[in-house]
């Protein structure tokens, strides 16, 4: 199907611009509360596991400046697990509460207004001490909560579009926008802001992992439905964002971790 991608996106751009003499317009019918605001936290009370995180325990010594330098997108995962403190330390830096304001809290990345819309969940192949499965980031009490059980890898794998790194990444991890709590303020907009915040998280997140010395890509190709299945949202409301592979990588050179894991390379790896 060849759609009318040129008037899809001018009509979304034009729709979604401020201007000086609009601006007024814009806003002449419309309300935000701040203290009416949608629920920022979503939790699933129901869910098979509750993995308390607590503080993770920081590496020392780590430099800012050479993080910046050193990050690289890197696939070429090792068939290794990676460390729940690991784990812990990309999701506090992508996603933790740093700041109590009362009426809502702040967090490790910005978001525009405040507002948080990006959810985690984790597609967990390999990580001491948690069973694979698919999990979900409660943020405001710090667990992770198991949303189903088993053995995930070739089905993450295939909702990724195939990309080879998500095979033998450590975790698939898939952010996600609910997109009303950054509709009700600011309306057909949100769908830019929505992206803007999952940038800082994912970002973030990669910072991290680099400070870390762990391999981590982001990727911005994946079967929207066969994810929004996978995780059980209904891909309007609630859809995928953004997404990253991470795990273990060689270390030795990165342009040897930079590329795609071929079969061969892994074969010797294993
Ligand atoms: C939003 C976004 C989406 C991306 N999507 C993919 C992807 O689907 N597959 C992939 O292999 N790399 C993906 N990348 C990684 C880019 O290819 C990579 O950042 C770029 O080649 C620059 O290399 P560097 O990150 O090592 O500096 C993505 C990067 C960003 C920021």
């Amino acid at each position: 199907m060849h759609t009318d991608w040129r008037r899809i996106c001018d009509e979304f751009m034009q729709a979604t611009s401020y201007t000086p003499e609009g601006w007024e317009a814009w806003w002449a019918d419309r309300e935000y509360s701040n203290t009416e605001r949608p629920e920022t936290y979503l939790t699933y009370p129901d869910a098979v596991c509750h993995i308390p995180l607590g503080d993770p325990e920081r590496p020392p010594g780590v430099d800012l400046w050479q993080v910046f330098e050193q990050r690289r997108s890197k696939r070429n995962f090792l068939p290794e697990a990676m460390s729940l403190n690991e784990l812990n330390l990309l999701l506090w830096s992508s996603q933790g509460i740093t700041a109590d304001m009362g009426q809502y809290q702040l967090r490790t990345a910005p978001s525009s207004g405040a507002l948080y819309p990006i959810e985690t969940y984790l597609v967990v192949n390999a990580v001491e001490g948690l069973e694979p499965g698919i999990y979900h980031l409660d943020v405001k009490n710090w667990q992770l909560e198991g949303i189903q059980m088993g053995d995930f890898r070739a089905q993450g794998h295939a909702a990724l579009r195939g990309q080879a790194m998500t095979e033998h990444a450590a975790v698939n991890v898939i952010w996600t926008a609910v997109m009303e709590r950054c509709r009700a303020k600011y309306f057909e907009r949100a769908y830019r802001y929505v992206w803007w915040d999952s940038a800082a998280v994912m970002e973030n997140f990669l910072l991290a992992a680099t400070g870390l010395g762990l391999g981590a890509c982001a990727m911005g190709s994946w079967y929207d439905d066969l994810v929004h299945d996978l995780l059980g949202i209904d891909g309007v409301q609630h859809f995928s964002a953004l997404t990253a592979s991470v795990g273990r990588i060689a270390g030795e050179d990165w342009l040897h971790d930079r590329r795609p894991p071929t079969p061969s390379d892994f074969l010797k790896k294993g």
